[in-house]
């Protein structure tokens, strides 16, 4: 499969070989065949259980497509075609089911892609040319050292607490000042400020992510994402208003995939709407930053934030951050609001406008632009708590303890403040 790269003799091999269910998906394997010079008798009837019987006696080919249509349970039968496939094979796979959950599962199996079926001939031809540049890329150096790597999410609570500010900060210091490969998802597709604030063009790249999110990879990100210094790489969109965001999710599991192999930090700017349609996006996020404001609306959305990392999210190490923090001029306490959402605040960001407003001219991170003044030092004081958060086996333990408290008394603290109020 394509996981592991082994030097394998490519020439021994055939180019590409295909096992589908059906003869409307025949017609249009045996049409990409012909387009790409290969064999049409390459193309055979039987899905991935004839897949598994050939390949078990005879070469793998270079490119294999597989039909998952009449198989009951697609992962263990992936897993039984990883035993008898040759390393350095790329499996395409293509099937029925239109489920994220699975798209992921057979991803994480080691296939290169998976078809929705009824497969048209423009998607094949793009997923076989895709796989026909993986084989032809240069292969990785199995003596390197994998890069540990720290994916940490910015939310707010509720709109303009300033999360984005804050999301820029942090990658422009993991980046900048301490050297780490760091990619920044803004993943506010339509409003998203994480390239403006570096005085960048947002381009296209999460847009077509996201209409095509068979194509994502190396080398896309290479090509999708804007570079704000050397070490540091965003990927944004300002998508049109009108354009409602058209997808499954499976865009943003392997983008998140793919930040992963290409950097040693990945940050999120992730809108908490987001966490509504594609709750699988925390999966396998290490840190949450959650921003507040100290407001009665932030606490009562930091309240129902937590519990939903908590249940959903609990290897999530949590970071909660007060922003725009002015003192005399809060809407509630600090120790209110604390006892609120029953937990510390860990962190308080003072409120200065007249940073903003600098480094807002300036088109510079606010950490850069106005690095003396206390907001700067605040996020600096934050990415050193990322950084030094629990490792992730650490807050799985910590995350599921944490889950089983009553999110009834949070509520009914919150309550309590309200009468206060
Ligand atoms: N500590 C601060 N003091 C003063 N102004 C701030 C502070 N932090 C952020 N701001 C300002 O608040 C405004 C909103 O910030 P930002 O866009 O980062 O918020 P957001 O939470 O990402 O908003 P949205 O909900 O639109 O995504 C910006 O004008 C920003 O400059
Ligand atoms: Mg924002």
């Amino acid at each position: 499969m394509n996981a592991p790269w082994k030097s394998v003799s490519a020439g021994a091999r055939d180019p590409f070989t295909a096992y589908v269910c059906d003869d409307l998906t025949l017609d249009v394997v045996r049409t990409v065949c012909d387009d790409m010079g290969w064999p049409q008798e390459k193309a055979f009837k039987g899905g991935l259980r004839n897949a598994i019987q050939s390949l078990s006696v005879s070469a793998s080919p270079q490119i294999l497509l597989v039909d998952l249509s009449e198989s009951g349970d697609p992962i263990s039968d992936i897993n039984g075609l990883a035993e008898v496939c040759e390393p350095g094979t790329v499996v395409i796979a293509m099937g029925q089911v239109n489920d994220v959950r699975l798209y992921r599962d057979l991803m994480m199996s080691g296939l290169q892609d998976y078809l929705l079926k009824p497969v048209n001939p423009d998607a094949l031809r793009d997923a076989v040319t895709h796989a026909q540049m993986i084989l032809n890329a240069p292969k990785h150096d199995e003596g390197a050292k994998e890069h540990p790597h720290l994916s940490t999410a910015i939310i707010g609570t509720r709109g303009g607490v300033g999360a984005s500010t804050i999301a820029t900060s942090i990658s422009w210091l993991l980046s900048e000042r301490m050297g780490h490969l760091t990619g920044l998802l803004d993943l506010d597709v339509h409003f998203g400020t994480g390239a403006l604030a570096l005085d960048l063009e947002p381009g296209r790249g999460l847009t077509d992510a996201i209409d095509n999110p068979s194509r994502i990879d190396g080398l896309f990100i290479e090509r999708a994402m804007i570079k704000a210094n050397d070490k540091l790489s965003i990927l944004s969109a300002e998508a049109a208003i009108g354009n409602p965001i058209m997808t499954d999710g499976s865009a943003f599991f392997q983008l998140q995939e793919e930040f992963r192999a290409a950097f040693e930090n990945t940050i999120i700017d992730l809108p908490r709407s987001m966490l509504i349609s594609y709750p699988h996006l925390l999966h396998d996020v290490n840190v949450a930053v959650v921003v507040c404001e100290l407001t009665l609306a932030s606490a009562r959305d930091a309240i129902r934030l937590l519990a939903w990392l908590k249940s959903n999210a609990p290897s999530c190490h949590t970071i909660v951050v007060a922003n725009k923090v002015q003192a005399g001029g809060v809407e509630i306490s600090r120790k209110d609001f604390e006892s609120s959402i029953e937990r510390k605040v860990d962190l308080l960001i003072p409120f200065d406008p007249k940073a903003t407003a600098q480094a807002a001219k300036l088109g510079r991170p606010l950490v850069d632009s106005v690095r003396s003044s206390k907001v700067a030092g605040g996020i600096v004081t934050l990415t050193d708590m990322i950084k030094s958060s629990a490792t992730p086996e650490e807050t799985i333990e910590e995350g599921a303890k944490s889950a089983s408290t009553s999110k009834k008394s949070m509520m009914t603290g919150f309550k309590a403040l309200l009468v206060k109020k």
